[in-house]
């Protein structure tokens, strides 16, 4: 309240001085002005006299003077009229003036002595007046004077008019600006910070993040960007130690982001993390003038995110954000996550000539169409594979000066994108400990041979200590493509390859997602409480079953077969219509590769095709959101949804699904899942269907709607034990195990 009153009068002081001072200025003025006002109309009125008075002054007082000075005294404003000679005898007075002139006042006596006109005002009869004096002559000699007087009350009230409006307007101001600055203070201020003491003190006394809304002013909006994002902390950091005390009593040996940080510093010993992949976890881009952050779609950056957050290092990647390039330090990085930053982004630079042959080129026209094998012809052109080796180099050169200074480092590097970075690095520090991770599958011998480029590809590979697939089914089809291609040896009992006396070892490693609570929406953790109603009116739709899908825009997803089974459902069981709609949020990819922008405008047409056959007017079977959506605008989906479909026709893991379970802290939801998916491996208690198959995925979606209740909680409980427990801290910790435990002594027996 001080501070408010201060401002009040501060404002009150100066807008008052202000004013003040411009009515000082005009009363001046207008005193001047009405001054000349008055001279000139008297002077008029002398000179008017003139002539008729100068021949009677020199005869001395008369009845005809007198007559004169009555007849133009008293009129309007005019007080009188005198005439004197020039010794300053009255010679004739208006009467009503001549008591009180016993002396000829000081202007007469100038104009009289001075033989000039004289002007100015003067206390007559204790009243100010405005006299004006004009001298009479005849040859050049003054005979006396003529003089006007007029009444100036009336300016007086004229001035003090002004000075009154002005103290009113003053005082207007005034009550204005208290209400104005009140209004703003409360506004801007009082509120805001009142509604953010309030946030804190629920948040302390263990109430959501959420629960009410932070100050959202532009003032406010820095601050509460901090404070939200140290609450969240706080909220995470609260739930992980309840969660630690909570195994701790349990004696379960889960795997926690701070178990895995623990770990790490132990086996690293001081020893940097450093991975490498493709895709950047975090993209700076253009909307119109603003710059968005965006994470973009895909089960790289899901996985190893909260790996990064939680054990810190550095993760290089392609900068292919078009703002990138205006966040990064002289050596390429930027620290991450944007708004709380935990580890560092290295980000490396590409042509686009580069981009277009490493990436859309050699990358995914060839190699992930080779690996999925979904009837996707792949395209190997000479062109894209001097591409991939020069990219794959440009990357190498990147790891090499990041781990210069490290005796022994640690590098997990990602994907198809890299398949010849371990050899390379290796070859220049064969110390350094290096993993790579293959994210999609790997397919028989035969498929895979028909790459020209594969004895190079399996030679790149073999650089790593470690080989991690998702599956043991795709270790094995790796271990018969390098036995049926390379000249090695093959221990199928340690499951390693031998190639020139260096041994990689082939192992699965299922990936997973973060499992915690904090990650996963929970209003255990802060969170709001999803809302269904919601998410249909936002939708603009009515129904009263919801699924929910969750892709890239990729024709290794089952997308359309997926869109084709719910359109199968509906054709047999006609009592969903109206009542179930499928939501597909499909993150448009690739866009670029013809194959994909074909197959983002299929699925569009087909998912309008199906809605046109069962048309309602509040209601459509598919919903297709085709836009990236970051994680918190999933989380409400698979909250909330009955099922969630995964109908890949070919993927090494999936987290969709993952990610699906780890979401339903209710036990509630079911989930329908490709056996193509490498998750189905884990997820037993899914409903596993081919989906190619649509009559069984039709039946897949009627069974998760229908089945009782007590097996919907039963199932899900199983899937929700499995995923908790092999969680993507789980995954980090065994690879980053094994990676540290890579025996560098050479082994006589071993021979390549
Ligand atoms: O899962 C395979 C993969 O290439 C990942 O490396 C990546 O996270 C995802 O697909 C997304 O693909 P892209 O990076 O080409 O958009």
């Amino acid at each position: 309240m001080k501070i408010t009153l201060r401002l009040i009068l501060s404002l009150i002081v100066a807008v008052g001085a202000v004013a003040a001072f411009s009515a000082y200025f005009q009363v001046g003025q207008e005193r001047h002005r009405q001054e000349e006002e008055l001279a000139r109309r008297s002077r008029l009125l002398a000179e008017g006299l003139q002539e008729t008075v100068e021949p009677l002054v020199q005869k001395g007082p008369s009845e005809r003077l007198q007559r004169l000075v009555e007849r133009f005294g008293n009129r309007e404003r005019l007080a009188g009229v005198a005439v004197y000679d020039s010794k300053e005898t009255p010679l004739a007075v208006t009467k009503s003036l001549a008591a009180a002139l016993p002396t000829a006042p000081q202007t007469i006596r100038e104009a009289l002595a001075d033989g000039v006109e004289s002007g100015g005002f003067d206390r007559v009869d204790k009243r100010e007046m405005h006299l004006f004096a004009l001298p009479l002559r005849a040859a050049e000699k003054v005979l006396g004077a003529i003089v006007i007087f007029h009444e100036t009350s009336y300016i007086r009230a004229r001035l003090h008019e002004i000075w009154r409006i002005t103290f009113l307007r003053v005082l207007a101001q005034a009550v204005l600006i208290s209400l104005v600055t009140l209004l703003v203070v409360q506004w801007t201020f009082v509120g805001p910070i009142a509604q953010m003491a309030e946030w804190m003190k629920q948040l302390r006394a263990g109430g959501s993040i959420e629960s009410s809304p932070l100050p959202r002013g532009d003032l406010f909006a820095p601050m509460a960007r901090e404070v939200t994002t140290f609450a969240r902390h706080l909220s995470v950091a609260k739930t992980a130690a309840e969660e630690e005390a909570r195994l701790r009593q349990a004696s379960e040996s889960l795997w926690t982001s701070e178990r895995l940080k623990d770990h790490v510093k132990t086996k690293l010993g001081g020893q940097p993390l450093v991975i490498v992949s493709n895709r950047e976890p975090y993209m700076h881009r253009y909307k119109g003038r603003e710059v968005e952050v965006i994470v973009p779609a895909g089960g790289v950056v899901t996985a190893l995110d909260p790996l990064m957050r939680s054990c810190g290092g550095t993760w290089i990647a392609h900068g292919a954000g078009d703002a990138d390039w205006d966040f990064v330090d002289e050596r390429k990085r930027v620290r991450v996550p944007p708004d709380d930053p935990q580890y560092t982004l290295r980000r490396v630079a590409l042509t686009s000539a580069e981009e277009n042959g490493y990436y859309y080129g050699f990358s995914n026209e060839g190699l992930w169409p080779l690996c999925h094998i979904a009837h996707v012809r792949p395209d190997f052109r000479p062109g894209d594979w001097a591409h991939y080796q020069t990219a794959n180099q440009k990357f190498a050169d990147t790891v090499l000066d990041e781990i210069a200074d490290f005796s022994s480092p640690c590098v997990l590097i990602q994907d198809y994108h890299f398949a010849l970075l371990p050899r390379i690095v290796k070859e220049k520090r064969p110390e350094a400990r290096i993993a790579l991770f293959w994210h999609i599958p790997w397919p028989n011998p035969e498929s895979f041979g028909i790459c020209p480029w594969q004895k190079e590809l399996l030679y790149g590979m073999l650089g790593a200590d470690i080989l991690g697939f998702h599956t043991q089914y795709h270790c094995n089809n790796f271990l018969e493509t390098v036995d049926r291609t390379m000249e090695c040896r093959i221990d199928r009992e340690r499951f390693s390859v031998i190639k020139e006396e260096h041994l990689t070892a082939v192992k699965p490693f299922p990936i997973s997602v973060d499992f915690s609570p904090a990650h996963q929406g929970s209003p255990a953790a802060g969170a709001p409480k999803s809302d269904r109603a919601a998410i249909l009116k936002d939708l603009r739709i009515k129904a009263e079953y919801l699924g929910v899908g969750v892709d890239r825009v990729d024709y290794t997803k089952g997308i359309l077969e997926r869109f084709r089974a719910v359109e199968r459902f509906l054709d047999k069981y006609p009592a969903y219509r109206g009542r179930f709609t499928f939501v597909q949020i499909g993150a448009p990819s690739r866009t670029h590769i013809k194959r994909y922008n074909d197959f983002l405008a299929e699925t569009d047409a087909e998912a309008d095709r199906i809605n046109w056959k069962f048309k309602g007017s509040d209601w459509r079977p598919i919903v297709f959101q085709k836009r990236h959506h970051n994680h918190q605008e999933i989380l409400p989906f698979y909250r909330t949804a009955d099922l969630c479909m995964v109908t890949s026709l070919a993927d090494g893991m999936n987290l969709v699904a993952k990610e699906f379970i780890a979401a339903r802290d209710d036990e509630g939801g079911a989930l329908v899942l490709s056996c193509f998916a490498g998750a189905s491996r884990e997820l037993r208690d899914a409903l596993i269907v081919n989906p190619y198959d649509s009559e069984q995925t039709a039946e897949a979606i009627r069974y998760a709607l229908e089945m009782p209740p007590e097996e919907r909680t039963a199932r899900m409980k199983r899937l929700r034990e499995t995923v908790k427990e092999n969680n993507i801290y789980r995954w980090a910790g065994r690879l980053i195990t094994e990676l540290t435990q890579v025996r560098f002594e050479q082994d006589p027996v071993a021979r390549g």
